[in-house]
């Protein structure tokens, strides 16, 4: 999704303008632009579409800026098509406010036929400059920049995380925030404002969550916080746990690369301080439930979209099995519209890596104006999602810079399985099969770290067959879920269509598409389906589809019938998906650098997705 990135202070602004942006290239974006207001008091705009290098090559010499206030944008298009012209900075009439805009103005038409019949010439055909000549509008009025864009913002219907500056007020940088995030990073003699921690850390671990209706006014030494209603907020400086080398690659080539090896110990960080020998049960501190509320949900409600649908989904089996709930899981952009069946005994969970996924956060409002409970799984600290949830857990697992979610499904995997063995305790499982669950988990990130180890294997399996058009995942059980994230996850960054099905539905219909050009990724660990799955290879292997085989060291009797097999250690059946996952998120890294494709940032795709 765009990125946003504002700095006023003692420095010369561009360099950290383009530093900040280009740590926020992860997100997707196809244009980028910045503003600056230089020593003279000129506002100079530079965009382009196309990627950050592409703009920086065609700036004007940089020294000429002498800037030490400025803004940036990188963009993903919504309204109007990825152009220069359509990049972000917009202006307005006098080309003295330019705005930087994250999120959609739903009534921007309305708006822009009302300023044009004020006189207002537009030259882009975004809803964002219907901003820039709306805050210019009142200000030419009222003359007090801060109170402008809160009277501006009074008429705008949608959603928005903004950052305005102003050739007039040179000294301050105004920002805003309804639905999309915004953080100012609070510095010393100099402020920043970014849409994402990822372009603060390297400056400053101290800043502040701008809430939903709240606009602020930065200087380089100050920074005034009000509400909509132009009352005053109180700011709350929040210490952030990142640290540089989460958002850098060190000795890896890609971020994806890097975040999947990382699994050991992000795993670990899921399970960390929280497991609790004694009495062989799991102890999640942000589950704020007492025993009778815990003892008294009827059924379980999970709502997630893309990879933390799929680990909703896997959830659904560890919870079910473990705490015998009934969980049901929706995606979340169509539970909002459903009028969903939940009350005051119905315990919602939202999962999500960013925090910040629109159709998420709709859903959890959905629910709790429903009455229900709502428990966030979230990754970023602080977000709106963490925020706006009655209580939750973190997965720790650090930044995730690349498009293609990995470590965080694991540690989602790990999150869930703690809640769903504590839930079970807290009903009926056995202090033995508590104890065995314990043991099992804490011998995961060893057994990763080997999974891990097979790169080579992997890369040669990819290596040697050409590359197809097509691929087809099949598990069954818990592990249907993981087929369905190797085929996402497939997608997402090679671009060959990939499905994922329950291995037995494969007759129903899919078993037409197999030949001898359609491998066929098999999710077959030594469980209560094994034998199943064999039956499944078979009917494939009948029509010549090529098979890869992800399955346990003591079932080798698979290898006679598969092409490929991956040998991965064993665990029990509930904690495999954290396991036979890692060889799907490794095949797909493969066959998408053995197209070509820029892993990282896979064309179209965003890292979070905070429109509708
Ligand atoms: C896939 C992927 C997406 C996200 C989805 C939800 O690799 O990253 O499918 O899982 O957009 O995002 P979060 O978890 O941030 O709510």
């Amino acid at each position: 999704m765009c990125g946003i990135v504002g700095y006023i202070g003692k420095q010369e602004t561009l360099p950290i303008l383009i530093e900040g942006i280009k740590r926020l290239e992860y997100r997707g974006y196809d244009s980028a632009g910045i503003a600056v207001i230089n020593d003279k008091g000129e506002l100079i705009i530079h965009k382009r579409s196309g990627k950050i290098v592409e703009m920086e090559k065609t700036l004007p010499d940089e020294k000429n800026f002498n800037s030490c206030l400025g803004i940036a944008h990188t963009r993903w298009a919504t309204h109007g098509e990825p152009s220069t012209t359509n990049a972000h900075p917009h202006l307005d009439c006098e080309n003295k406010i330019a705005i930087v805009h994250n999120g959609i103005i739903e009534n921007y038409k309305v708006l822009k036929k009302n300023l044009q019949n004020e006189g207002h010439k537009f030259n882009t055909d975004t809803d964002t400059e219907v901003l820039a000549h709306l805050i210019e509008e009142v200000y030419d009025k009222i003359n007090d920049f801060h109170k402008a864009v809160n009277e501006a913002l009074k008429l705008v219907e949608g959603t928005y995380g903004l950052v305005v500056i102003s050739k007039d007020e040179p000294q301050k940088i105004i920002a805003a925030r309804k639905g999309s995030p915004l953080i100012i990073g609070v510095g010393e003699e100099e402020n920043y404002i970014a849409s994402d921690v990822a372009a603060l850390v390297v400056h400053t671990k101290n800043v502040i969550y701008l809430k939903d209706n709240e606009t602020a006014e930065i200087t380089k030494d100050s920074f005034k916080i009000r509400t909509l209603a132009n009352e005053s907020v109180a700011p709350i400086v929040k210490k952030i746990n990142w640290d540089i080398s989460m958002i850098e690659k060190g000795d890896f080539d890609y971020f994806m690369q890097k975040e999947i090896y990382e699994q050991p110990d992000s795993i670990e960080n899921a399970f960390r301080g929280r497991l609790n020998d004694e009495l062989n049960t799991a102890r999640l501190g942000g589950v704020h439930l007492n025993p009778e509320q815990l003892e008294n949900i009827k059924q379980i409600v999970i709502v997630a979209c893309g990879t933390s649908w799929h680990a909703g989904l896997v959830g659904e089996y560890m919870i079910e099995s473990m705490a015998r709930i009934p969980v049901k899981v929706q995606y979340a952009s169509e539970f909002r519209y459903r009028d969903p069946i939940i009350d005051h005994k119905t315990l919602v969970i939202s999962i999500s890596q960013s925090g910040e996924t629109a159709d998420t956060l709709a859903a959890i409002r959905e629910a709790r104006e429903k009455g229900a409970k709502v428990m966030g799984i979230t990754n970023v600290i602080g977000s709106t999602i963490a925020r706006e949830t009655d209580f939750g857990s973190y997965i720790h697992a650090g930044a995730e810079i690349g498009v293609a979610s990995t470590k965080a499904f694991t540690s989602q995997l790990t999150v869930l399985f703690l809640l769903g063995w504590m839930l079970g305790r807290m009903r009926l499982l056995t202090p033995e099969i508590g104890a065995k669950y314990g043991d099992e988990l804490k011998k995961i990130p060893e057994k990763v770290t080997e999974i891990i180890s097979y790169n080579d294997y992997i890369k040669e399996i990819v290596e040697a067959s050409p590359i197809p058009e097509n691929a087809l995942y099949l598990g069954r059980g818990i592990n249907y879920p993981v087929a369905l994230e190797g085929a996402l996850k497939l997608k997402e960054i090679s671009y060959i269509h990939a499905e994922g099905y329950p291995a037995a539905e494969m007759k129903h219909g899919p078993i037409a598409l197999i030949d001898e050009n359609m491998p066929v990724i098999f999710i077959a660990p030594d469980d209560y389906v094994y034998d199943k799955i064999l039956s499944n290879i078979e009917e494939v292997r009948a029509r010549k589809g090529k098979v890869i085989a992800i399955t346990n060291k003591s079932c080798d009797g698979i290898k006679d019938m598969a092409d490929h097999v991956i040998f991965i250690p064993k665990t029990i059946s509930l904690l495999s998906p954290l396991l036979t996952v890692i060889p799907l998120q490794l095949l797909s890294l493969h066959y998408a650098l053995a197209k070509g494709c820029d892993v990282d940032q896979p064309r179209n795709l965003a890292k979070s997705v905070t429109v509708e």
